[in-house]
């Protein structure tokens, strides 16, 4: 079965070709981080505009580096949740019309399933059951997945996700948009036992998140630090080196508790913070301590992308589910 995937659900228009046998044919990401950064964040009504321009381009793109045609597919999966509603509009009614045309199934996918399931696209894919951690701009959370379909929400972060605090503190420091990448790179050159960020909700049980009191810390630090509201570069790096220790710290603890409670030693990380070296390191660290492995989708895989939509509704669409005619997006959407 070849399946055209289509996200769109934020600031990427991510196209991608999947075949149930041989794998990914081919994909494209158009980031419009470009287009958002003078606004500091992304704008909703640009973002749909600019899904609009891109993305048959990209989808005549994907199909010429396969060397197929649209007639070539056997069905379409596009992101219908959870994401800005009209970037998610763009892809669904994309998906949905294009497979009317076509004569083939279409079926929205979760945007998190997507990113769970991200791993299964690699060589080396993950046996089932596994834990995942999701850390994007959008969501941190835990999650058990036994099997296609079978996830078990272990915990989630009742405020910020990591990787808004993350855009959030670079933000306060002056980084450009999006942070993360920004503050990691900074990081690099501070030293990180000098500011003693807290590490939040470690201390008593459970699996939930919190990362809006870094945040904060962050702030008190900067005001504690600025002369004449001016950070020294030297200063702007150990806040950053601290920040970053206390993110990659607390998800390192809460990853190793849920995989000690659940018994379950494969650990796969997924959303773009996934991308963070430090936190990389420290997983790998963690899951070796608990003899587990721990798994990454290539780096392109771990931001968003039409792959991992197309692997998610290949695997639905094999199951036999199909979806109604009309077109309807999930803005909000609970795992
Ligand atoms: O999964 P993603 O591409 O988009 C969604 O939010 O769905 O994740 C983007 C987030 C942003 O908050 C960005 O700052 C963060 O991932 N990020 C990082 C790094 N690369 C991306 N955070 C920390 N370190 C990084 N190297
Ligand atoms: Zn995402």
């Amino acid at each position: 079965m070849r399946v055209l995937g289509l996200e769109t659900s934020c600031d990427e228009t991510g196209i991608a070709l999947y075949d149930s046998e041989k794998g990914l044919l081919a994909h494209r990401v158009y980031s419009q981080i470009a287009l958002h950064a003078e606004y500091g964040g992304v704008v909703p009504e640009l973002a749909s505009r600019d899904h609009v321009r891109k993305a048959q381009p990209l989808i005549n793109e994907v199909m010429a580096e396969a060397g197929m045609t649209l007639s070539d597919l056997d069905g379409i999966a596009y992101t219908c949740g959870p994401g800005l509603v009209g970037a998610l509009l763009v892809g669904a009614c994309l998906g949905r019309s294009l497979a009317w045309a076509l004569d083939i199934p279409a079926l929205g996918v979760h945007h998190m399933e997507g990113h769970l399931l991200a791993p299964m696209l690699e060589d080396n894919p993950p046996e089932f059951p596994f834990i995942a951690l999701l850390v994007s701009g959008g969501h941190t959370q835990l999650v058990q997945v036994d099997g296609i379909g079978r996830y078990s929400l272990l915990g989630e972060s009742l405020d910020d996700a990591a990787g808004e605090a993350f855009d959030k503190a670079a933000k306060m420091m002056g980084l450009p948009y999006p942070g993360g990448p920004a503050l990691s790179k900074l990081a690099d050159s501070g030293d990180d036992s000098r500011f003693k960020f807290p590490r939040p909700m470690t201390d008593r049980p459970g699996l939930d998140f919190s990362f809006s009191g870094l945040k904060t810390f962050t702030r008190t630090t900067i005001l504690g630090c600025a002369v004449d509201g001016v950070l020294a570069e030297q200063d702007k790096a150990d806040i950053a080196a601290g920040f970053q220790a206390a993110v990659v710290d607390t998800l390192a603890i809460k990853c190793k508790r849920a995989m000690k409670e659940t018994g379950i030693n494969r650990l796969i990380i997924a959303g773009g913070v996934g991308a963070n070296k430090r936190l990389r390191e420290k997983l790998r660290q963690t899951a070796e301590s608990l003899k587990g492995a721990v798994y990454y989708p290539r780096p392109e895989l771990c931001t968003d992308n039409g792959a991992m939509i197309a692997y998610a509704g290949t695997q639905r669409l094999l199951a036999g589910e199909r979806a109604e005619l009309a077109v309807s997006v999930v803005p909000r959407w609970p795992m």
